[in-house]
Formats: C-alpha cells, sequence, structure tokens
C-alpha cells in the first residue's frame, strides 16, 4: 500500500505530537494542522481552525497529497455540524481514511464525541475510533495551576477510580489505526496499566514531588466553574462535569475490567517522576 500524506489536526497537543513523531521516525509525511503554524516546528505546520471555516482547504492547497487524518473534535458541545462539513470537503480532496480521537464516556451516537463517530462510522469510509479514558497528561496541564498554588487537585470524581493513560499510547494506537494497511473500521478502548482513584494519585505525586498534595472535592457546581475557568462554554464545561461524575459511578474502572481493550504500557509514577519540575513553584 502506499501511504500518502497524514493531515495530524492538533499535532500540536497532547495526543497529535507524539503522532508526529511517530510519523516522522517512520518516515512518512505529515502536515500538522493548527491555529498557529509556527507553534508546528520543527515540523511543518498550516493554519486550520475548527471556528474558521475558511481555513479548512487549507491543508489540501498545502499538499495535494493527503489521504488519512487524525482527528480531533473543536472544544464545542454540538461538534458534529462544525466537523461534518470538513469531512465532507476532506473526502472530495481523495482522503480515504479517518482516525478520530473519541472518549471513553461518550459511545458511539452520544451527544458531543459520539455524534462524530456515528457520522464517521455510517459515512462509508476508513475509520477508527480511539475511546481512550483520562489522559496522565492532564496533570501536567489542567492540575497544575491548583497544584502550584494551593497543592490541590481538584475534581468531582469523588473515589472513582481511573486507568489513566499515557498521552503517547493513544498516539501509538492513532499510528497503527492510520498506518496499517488493513484499516481497523472499530473503535478501540484504551486504557492504562492500573487504575488510581485522585486521592492515590495525589498521594503518589506528593511522593515524588516531595510536599504533600492532596484531592480536594469539588461540589458539582463547584466542578462546572473549574472547567468553565479554562474558558470553555458553558455547554461543554456541564459535558466535561457530567464525564467526570460518570467517573464517581465507576465508569472509568468499568472499561479497565472490560476484556475487549488496548492497554497501555507507560505507567502515571514515571510521568510524574520525568516531569517533576511542572509541580515544583518557581
Ligand atoms: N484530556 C483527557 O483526559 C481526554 C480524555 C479522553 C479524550 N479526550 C479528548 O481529546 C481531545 C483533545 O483534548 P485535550 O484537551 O487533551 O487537548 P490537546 O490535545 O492537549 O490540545 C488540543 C489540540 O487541539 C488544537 N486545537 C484547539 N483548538 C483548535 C481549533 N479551534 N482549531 C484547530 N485546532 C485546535 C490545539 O492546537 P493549536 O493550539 O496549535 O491550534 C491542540 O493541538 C478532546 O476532544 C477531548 O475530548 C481528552
Amino acid at each position: 500500500m502506499t501511504i500518502g500524506t497524514t493531515l495530524v489536526i492538533g499535532g500540536t497537543g497532547k495526543t497529535g505530537l507524539p503522532l508526529a513523531h511517530l510519523l516522522r521516525d517512520a518516515n512518512l509525511p505529515f502536515l500538522v494542522a493548527t491555529r498557529h503554524p509556527a507553534n508546528a516546528a520543527p515540523f511543518k505546520g498550516v493554519a486550520f481552525d475548527w471556528f474558521d471555516a475558511s481555513t479548512f482547504e487549507n491543508p489540501f492547497n498545502a499538499d495535494p497529497n493527503i489521504d488519512r487524518v487524525y482527528l480531533i473534535s473543536p472544544a464545542a458541545h454540538d461538534a458534529l455540524p462544525i466537523v461534518k462539513p470538513f469531512v465532507e470537503l476532506a473526502i472530495s480532496k481523495g482522503v480515504k481514511r479517518f482516525v478520530f480521537l473519541s472518549s471513553t464516556p461518550t459511545p458511539k451516537g452520544s451527544p458531543y464525541l459520539g455524534k462524530i463517530h456515528e457520522y464517521l462510522a455510517e459515512r462509508g469510509v476508513d475509520y477508527a475510533i480511539l475511546r481512550p479514558t483520562w489522559f496522565i497528561e492532564n496533570f501536567g496541564a489542567t492540575f497544575v495551576p491548583g497544584i502550584l498554588s494551593d497543592n490541590i487537585i481538584a475534581t468531582t470524581a469523588k473515589d472513582g477510580r481511573i486507568p489513566f493513560i499515557s498521552a503517547k499510547d493513544i498516539a501509538d494506537v492513532a499510528f497503527k489505526a492510520l498506518t496499517d494497511e488493513k484499516s481497523h473500521n472499530t473503535e478501540h478502548i484504551i486504557v492504562g496499566p492500573e487504575l488510581y482513584t485522585y486521592d492515590e494519585a495525589a498521594a503518589l505525586l506528593s511522593d515524588v514531588v516531595g510536599r504533600k498534595i492532596t484531592h480536594k472535592r469539588l461540589s458539582d457546581e463547584e466542578g462546572k466553574a473549574f472547567w468553565q475557568s479554562f474558558g470553555l462554554p458553558e455547554e461543554y464545561a456541564q459535558g466535561m462535569l457530567a464525564m467526570e461524575v460518570l467517573v464517581a459511578e465507576g465508569g472509568e474502572e468499568a472499561h479497565f475490567r472490560s476484556p475487549v481493550k488496548d492497554v497501555g504500557k507507560r505507567h502515571l509514577v514515571d510521568y510524574f517522576k520525568e516531569n517533576r519540575d511542572l509541580w515544583i513553584p518557581k
């Protein structure tokens, strides 16, 4: 099989960047779609913004050989009406395969990511749907401000257990789904190798950084405000809250215990050790 160019949407982000490295290491052509092409360096970037449809043609003008796309949704609750015109354009430009990053709490047909899953699965294209659990890298992103200012990790997940997954392990599955000769045409539930409550994760991080970090239990109202503090629209923040409430109800642990899943090989504690400086106040 001849492999054309892969368009990596979100190629500057948690899963897209390690995917770009895997494509580079395999000597396969790819292009990073980003709102800020300069941020794609050392890789080739092209200006692309989900909220500006006039940018949708840019990747295909930059490289007419794009035949597969790694797709990350815009941060909008009703994302399908935004994504669908792009996918239809991509198909008209010769794209044959889409690998879409969904999540464990959003099964096929469910609001937000599940609608895109359903559309791709029924569109008659080659596809794979990645449904990872919560990322290890959130500890190095959304939780950093609370850890640095107040030594807390704030969630509504209560005692729910999560098999935190490394974005690099997700990228490994994405790479195979994009480059295997036979398209997967299925979903992949992707979990990490161990279950942790946020209390346990906070204790693990405390050991690594040498000071006490605790898990602060938020009310639903506080949880929604937490997500809105990142500038997320209200309906989207409500959706994030709903997904975290599912953790408290054992939803992520159930995925870990299900027989059909991909299990990542990278461990939470190693991420903490390798990135220790992130949680040390300057
Ligand atoms: N974090 C988790 O625990 C988790 C778990 C399961 C599933 N997911 C799913 O993974 C996806 C990514 O989540 P994340 O928050 O962790 O993000 P991320 O991958 O760290 O970063 C978001 C990426 O999307 C790009 N992006 C943001 N807004 C964009 C826009 N308007 N147009 C084009 N590109 C845009 C950013 O690129 P530029 O800034 O360079 O434009 C960046 O590369 C989401 O759909 C989320 O639901 C996340």
